[in-house]
């Protein structure tokens, strides 16, 4: 039997410095710094401030998760590093730094895809076998993918303007409620009557697996303002209400896009079909059961990795390093820093921009 390798993963295209070593699908350390406070003042990630936090913290990321693994660099394999898609100071950063390592040690260097870490890691959790299908689903990302292969992937559908995650974050910020928004709104929703407002299920009604969630933050600001001008203020039971619409408009373009989703994934006959999500939405239980039943409902397991592996993070980038690595695929010192780099080069390009910078 041959050694599983072990690589570090480096991350740091967005607001999370990480590093981490995996060793075959071990995870031996994880560590991350998140820059939320840092940007909390701004309403969205700034790239300078973004890109000085990364470059201050990379060093010390990296000597942590080596520690945390009990390993020197000199028993390591490989370096792989998230090279695009993100905010390019940043980005920049972490290529830096791992190529700094490379050139020190004489380690092969391997530059990783983000989105790839992200599609890639129901594999590292739960050792899913290709093809599977995956939601990958947060605050910068909303795109499903057809996982083919480490270095293949289908993308089939995704949003046309704003990712879920921005807007749950706008909603919590519009109803006055703590960020992120996500976990604020999911709270407040619990107690809330998801028929109260009508909010639009935008794309519901064309075909395919293109989504929008522009439109809906709109929708969400209007119902606000006419409750509002009605009351002079927001009850608690208000915000309720217009949390649980919000959320109940958002699983129903999720699920019912899942399902079309499937069907085409479905039709390739796959031998154990598997639907997988990544990202820090799929945290939602009410997204999250919603799945979980329309998977049951079509005899295909369903996948969702623990959260700290969902959102943000090192290991994924090792382990997408360690497949690339052991089909032969490294890098050498050329390796260049990608703002945008789609999994899928067939796929029509996403024109604009996020609140985390370029859409992949
Ligand atoms: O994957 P992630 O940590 O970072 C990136 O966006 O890359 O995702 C963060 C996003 C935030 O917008 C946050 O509000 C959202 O995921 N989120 C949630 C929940 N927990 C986090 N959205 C809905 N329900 C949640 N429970
Ligand atoms: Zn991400």
């Amino acid at each position: 039997m041959t050694r599983p390798l072990t690589i570090l993963g480096i991350e740091s295209s967005c607001d999370d410095t990480a590093a981490a070593v995996v060793r075959g699908t071990q995870v031996l350390a994880s560590v991350v710094y998140g820059q939320t406070s840092l940007h909390a003042d701004f309403g969205g990630v700034v790239p300078e401030i973004a890109a000085r936090a990364h470059a201050e913290k990379l060093d010390h990321c990296v000597e942590e998760a080596l520690a945390k693994a009990s390993l020197t660099l000199a028993e390591l394999d490989g370096i792989a590093v998230t090279a695009g898609p993100g905010l390019i100071g940043g980005v920049l950063s972490g290529v830096m730094c791992a190529k700094g390592l490379s050139a020190a040690t004489g380690l092969p260097l391997i530059g990783v895809n983000h989105l790839a870490g992200h599609a890639l890691t129901p594999r590292l959790t739960d050792q899913l076998a290709y093809p599977y299908l995956m939601l990958l689903v947060s605050g910068g990302h909303c795109q499903f993918l057809i996982v083919e292969s480490h270095d293949t992937f289908q993308r089939i559908g995704g949003t046309i303007d704003d990712a879920p995650g921005e807007a749950f974050d706008k909603t919590a910020r519009l109803l006055g409620l703590p960020q992120p928004g996500g976990p604020s709104v999911e709270k407040a929703a619990k107690s809330g009557d998801p028929k109260r407002f009508a909010l639009p299920r935008p794309l519901l009604n064309q075909p395919g697996c293109d989504m929008s969630f522009s439109g809906l933050k709109t929708a969400i600001l209007r119902a606000r303002d006419s409750v509002v001008a009605e009351k002079g203020g927001l009850t608690t039971q208000d915000q309720a209400d217009l949390s649980a619409s919000f959320q109940a408009a958002i699983a129903d373009v999720l699920i019912e896009k899942t399902r079309r989703a499937l069907d085409a994934y479905l039709a390739l006959k796959p031998a154990k079909p598997a639907f997988a999500i990544a990202g820090g939405v799929a945290a939602n239980g009410t997204i999250r059961d919603g799945l979980k039943a329309l998977c049951a409902g079509l005899d295909t397991d369903f996948v969702a990795p623990p959260l700290h592996l969902c959102t943000d993070n090192a290991a994924m980038i090792a382990y997408a390093g360690l497949e690339r690595m052991a089909a032969g695929m490294t890098d050498d010192l050329t390796l260049s820093a990608r703002p945008r780099w789609p999994l899928d080069q067939r796929s029509a390009p996403m024109l604009g921009s996020g609140k985390k910078g370029a859409k992949a």
